[in-house]
C-alpha cells in the first residue's frame, strides 16, 4: 500500500486526482447516509452538489490519475523500478480499488439521474423559469404525480431523449436564450398513450359528470346565480360501442386535424376515420377538402382537451368565483366582486402585488366612508386571498398574464377567438354531405341551470343550502 501511494505520489497531477477522488468520495457518503437519516425533504441545490457536482469531481479526480501517470511516463518507469514490487500485488491492487470505484461510481451515477428525475430537481432548480410551471403544478390534482411520469415516461429511448433536451434547456437557462413564456402547446411530448393512459384507461370512461358552479355578479351584494351542467363524459357504452366525450379516444375512433397555427387554435381540416375504415373530412368555410392546407398534422389523443392536466393557468372570474364560493373573499363587503376582479386585472409587480391589491381594497371602501375594524378585518383577509390567485397565475418575468396559456377543455374563450371544443365544434367545418361537427348544445351536456339565481334543480338534488 505504502509502494501505491509512492506511485501516485510519482506526479501532482495524480496525486492532486487521488486527494480529490478521496474527498469527494467521503463528501458523498457522509452526505448521503445523513440526508438518507433526515429524509428526502432536503433543497434542491443540495441534492444538485451532492448527487451530481460530487460524483462529478470523484470521476475527475479518478480520471487524474492515469492522466498523470501519463503524461509523466518517465519518471514512473524510475519509480516502478524503485518500488520493486511484485507486479501480480499490484495490478490485485489496482483490480480491487477499480471494483470499489465503479460501484462508488455506479451508485452515484445511478442517484445522480434519479434525482434528475425528482419534482425538486425538475420544479425548482431553474427557479425562475420553471417556478410559474411548479406553482400550478402543486396546486393541481397530479400535485403527487412525479414529473417524469408525463414528461418522460418509461422505456429507455425517452429517457435518453429527455436528458437531450435537459440538457438543452439546462445551457438555455445558462445563456439566458430561452423564450419567456414558455411556448406551449409543447411539440416533443411523449404521446398519451404512454404517459396518461398507464394511469387513466379509456376502456374505464364512463358515465356523466355533474358540474355546478357559482358565479357572482358586479353589483353591491355581489348576488350569486348558479350553473349547473351534466356533462356527458362517457367513453364507453355497456355494449362497447364509443360515446360522449371521451368518444374521441375510445379504440374505435380516430381523428386527425390539421392546426395552421403554433398554438393549435386555428384547425381548419378534420378527419373522422372509423372502425369500418371509412373516412369523413370536415372542413371549415373556404378550405379545399382535396387540397389540405400547410401545418401541424395531429392524430387527437387527451392532451388535445386536457392540455393543461398539470399546469393550469387560471381565468381570473373563475378563479374569483371560488374564491367566494370557498368563503375566502367575503360577500359582507359591498362591491367586493366588482374591486377584487378591478384588483386582479391591475398591473402589480411580483413585490409590490400584496401590498398594492390591499390598499386598492382599502382606498376603495375608505372613499365610501368609514371602515370598521370588523370591515378592516375583511378586507385583510380579502387581499391575501386575491394576492395568492395573483400570485399563482401572474409571473412578469415570464411574461406570463391572464390568458398567456388558454385551457382546451372547455370553451370559455380569454378573447374573442373560439378555443377548446369550438375549435372543431364550431358549426361550421363541413364533410363532404354538409354534415358539421357538432355545435349543438345538448351534444356535450345537459344544461340544468345557466346563471339561474334561484334554480329549482338545486333543491331536487337537496344542495339548496350550499
Ligand atoms: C399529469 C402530467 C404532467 C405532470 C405530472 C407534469 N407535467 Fe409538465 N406538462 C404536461 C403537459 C401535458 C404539458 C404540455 C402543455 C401544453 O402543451 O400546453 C406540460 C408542459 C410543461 C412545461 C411547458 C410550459 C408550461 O407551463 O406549460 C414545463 C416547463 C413543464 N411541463 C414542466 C413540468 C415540471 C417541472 C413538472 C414537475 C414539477 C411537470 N411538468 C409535471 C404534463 C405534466
Ligand atoms: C402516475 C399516474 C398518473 C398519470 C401518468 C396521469 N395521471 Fe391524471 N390523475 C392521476 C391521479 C392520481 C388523479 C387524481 C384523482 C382524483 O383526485 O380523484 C388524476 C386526475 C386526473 C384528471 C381529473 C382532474 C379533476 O379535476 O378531477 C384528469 C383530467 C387527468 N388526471 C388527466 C391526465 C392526463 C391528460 C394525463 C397525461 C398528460 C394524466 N392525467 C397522467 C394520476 C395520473
Ligand atoms: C374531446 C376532449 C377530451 C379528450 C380527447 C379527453 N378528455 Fe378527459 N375529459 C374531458 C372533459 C370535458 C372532462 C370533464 C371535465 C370537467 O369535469 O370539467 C373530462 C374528464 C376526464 C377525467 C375526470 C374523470 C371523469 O371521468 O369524469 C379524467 C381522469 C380524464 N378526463 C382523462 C382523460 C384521458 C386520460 C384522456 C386520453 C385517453 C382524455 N381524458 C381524453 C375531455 C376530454
Ligand atoms: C380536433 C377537432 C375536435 C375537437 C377539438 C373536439 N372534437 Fe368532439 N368531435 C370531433 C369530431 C370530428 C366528431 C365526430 C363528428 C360527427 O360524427 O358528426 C366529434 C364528436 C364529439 C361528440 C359526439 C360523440 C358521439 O357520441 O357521437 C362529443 C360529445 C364531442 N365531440 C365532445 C367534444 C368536447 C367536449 C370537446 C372539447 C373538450 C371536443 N369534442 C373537442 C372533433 C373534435
Ligand atoms: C363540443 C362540446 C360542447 C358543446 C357543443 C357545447 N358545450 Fe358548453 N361546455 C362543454 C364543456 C366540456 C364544458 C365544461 C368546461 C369546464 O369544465 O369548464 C362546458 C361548459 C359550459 C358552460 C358552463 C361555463 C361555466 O363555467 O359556467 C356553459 C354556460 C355552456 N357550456 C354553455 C353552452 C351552450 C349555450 C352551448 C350551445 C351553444 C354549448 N355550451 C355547447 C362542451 C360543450
Amino acid at each position: 500500500m505504502r509502494r501505491f501511494l509512492h506511485l501516485l505520489r510519482s506526479n501532482w497531477i495524480s496525486w492532486a486526482g487521488a486527494i480529490l477522488t478521496t474527498l469527494s468520495f467521503m463528501v458523498f457518503v457522509t452526505s448521503w447516509v445523513y440526508m438518507g437519516m433526515h429524509g428526502s425533504h432536503h433543497s434542491a441545490y443540495a441534492g444538485l452538489f451532492v448527487f451530481v457536482v460530487v460524483p462529478g469531481l470523484f470521476m475527475t479526480g479518478l480520471a487524474m490519475m492515469p492522466v498523470g501517470w501519463f503524461l509523466y511516463r518517465s519518471q514512473m518507469k524510475e519509480r516502478l523500478a524503485r518500488v520493486q514490487e511484485k507486479p501480480m500485488r499490484l495490478v490485485r491492487l489496482l483490480a480491487v480499488l477499480t471494483l470499489v470505484n465503479f460501484s462508488v461510481v455506479g451508485t452515484g451515477g445511478y442517484e445522480a439521474l434519479h434525482y434528475m428525475d425528482s419534482q425538486e430537481f425538475c420544479g425548482t432548480l431553474c427557479h425562475k423559469v420553471m417556478s410559474p410551471t411548479y406553482e400550478a403544478y402543486i396546486d393541481s390534482p397530479h400535485a403527487r404525480v412525479a414529473c417524469v411520469e408525463c414528461h418522460i415516461g418509461s422505456g429507455a429511448s425517452w429517457f435518453v431523449k429527455a436528458k437531450i433536451s435537459g440538457l438543452r434547456q439546462v445551457l438555455a437557462v445558462m445563456f439566458d436564450s430561452y423564450q419567456k413564456p414558455i411556448p406551449t402547446p409543447v411539440h416533443d411530448l411523449r404521446p398519451a398513450r404512454d404517459t396518461c393512459e398507464q394511469c387513466h384507461w379509456p376502456e374505464k370512461f364512463s358515465g356523466d359528470r355533474m358540474v355546478i358552479r357559482r358565479h357572482y355578479e358586479n353589483d353591491e351584494t355581489s348576488t350569486m346565480s348558479t350553473t349547473a351542467l351534466v356533462l356527458k363524459t362517457g367513453g364507453v357504452r355497456p355494449d362497447g360501442k364509443a360515446m360522449g366525450i371521451h368518444w374521441h379516444v375510445h379504440k374505435d375512433n380516430e381523428v386527425t386535424y390539421i392546426a395552421t397555427d403554433d398554438r393549435r387554435r386555428d384547425i381548419p381540416w378534420v378527419k373522422f376515420k372509423g372502425k369500418d375504415g371509412k373516412e369523413r373530412v370536415f372542413v371549415s368555410e373556404g378550405v379545399d377538402r382535396a387540397n389540405p392546407p400547410k401545418g401541424e398534422v395531429r392524430t387527437m389523443d387527451c392532451l388535445d382537451c386536457h392540455n393543461q392536466p398539470s399546469h393550469s393557468f387560471q381565468d381570473p372570474e373563475i378563479a374569483l368565483d371560488r374564491a367566494i364560493t370557498e368563503g375566502r373573499i367575503s360577500r359582507e363587503l359591498p362591491f367586493v366582486r366588482k374591486v377584487s376582479i378591478e384588483a386582479l386585472r391591475m398591473g402589480w409587480t411580483r413585490d409590490n402585488a400584496g401590498d398594492g391589491i390591499q390598499k386598492h381594497l382599502m382606498d376603495f371602501y375608505r372613499q365610501r366612508g368609514e371602515v370598521t375594524a370588523a370591515q378592516q378585518e375583511l378586507v385583510q383577509k380579502a387581499s391575501v386571498a386575491l394576492t395568492a390567485i395573483w400570485r399563482r397565475n401572474i409571473h412578469p418575468d415570464m411574461a406570463i398574464t391572464w390568458g398567456t396559456y388558454p385551457q382546451f377543455q372547455g370553451h370559455v374563450s380569454m378573447d374573442d377567438k373560439p378555443t377548446g371544443c369550438f375549435r372543431c365544434h364550431d358549426g361550421m367545418h363541413e364533410d363532404e354531405e354538409g354534415e358539421s361537427i357538432s355545435a349543438d348544445c345538448g351534444t356535450c351536456h345537459t344544461m340544468l341551470a345557466d346563471r339561474d339565481k334561484d334554480p329549482d334543480v338545486l333543491k331536487k338534488f337537496g344542495l339548496e343550502d350550499q
